[in-house]
């Protein structure tokens, strides 16, 4: 089988590619796919936003395709940046600028608790759809450390090992991720549709 990543992150392609490729699975990019997808995320759960990116792509591709819809959300922000997390303070921003910005605003804050969220969500061109969410717990840093990762990474502490998400490797992170999480309960999910 094939299947297109419905996304454009480096970073997820290659996290996304790595696994699903051990399930036999033949996968592609948009690129590779030919097809350029522009989807507006105006969904206000993780849910929503993984289905609209997956099934614009399978529209677009006639192939069966997969999203991932992530983000940080912050208990003493009432969940914010949340499906925001990618928008947080305006497109001007970028990765560094966005973690200043949740820096400032959980000034002074309590409890620092948050946790890292995905939802992963494939869907065929036969209208099946399969969905499974992953979930990290942690708590946000004082102050950026670590030089690994991307996004909210440096500023994402976990209190039993002492580190962020910045701090750990690769293989690491992805062992105890929202997004490693998420596609392990998807790898499964995927593994039992395809035997049926
Ligand atoms: P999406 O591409 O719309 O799902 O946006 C997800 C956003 O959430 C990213 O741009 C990051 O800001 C943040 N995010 C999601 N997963 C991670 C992660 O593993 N580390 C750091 N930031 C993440």
């Amino acid at each position: 089988m094939k299947l297109v990543l419905a996304s454009k992150n480096e970073k997820k392609l290659v996290e996304l590619r790595d696994i699903l490729s051990r399930l036999g699975v033949q996968v592609c990019s948009e690129a590779e796919a030919g097809v350029d997808v522009e989807v507006e995320e105006t969904g206000t759960t993780f849910e929503e936003n993984s289905l609209l990116k997956a099934r614009a792509v399978m529209q677009a591709s006639g192939l069966p395709a997969v999203a991932d819809d992530s983000g940080l959300c912050v208990d003493a922000l009432n969940g914010a940046p949340g499906v925001y997390s990618a928008r947080y303070g305006g497109e001007g921003l970028d990765d560094a600028g966005r973690t200043r910005l949740l820096l400032e605003n959980m000034k002074g804050q309590m409890p620092r608790t948050a946790r890292f969220v995905s939802v992963i969500t494939c869907c065929f061109p036969n209208g099946d759809v399969i969905s499974a969410r992953g979930e990290c717990e942690g708590t946000v840093a004082f102050a950026p450390q670590g030089e690994g990762g991307f996004g909210y990474d440096p500023v994402f502490f976990l209190p039993e090992r002492k580190k962020t998400f910045a701090q750990l490797t690769a293989q690491e992170k992805n062992a105890i991720s929202h997004r490693g999480r998420a596609l392990e309960a998807f790898q499964a999910k995927l593994k039992e549709y395809l035997n049926q």
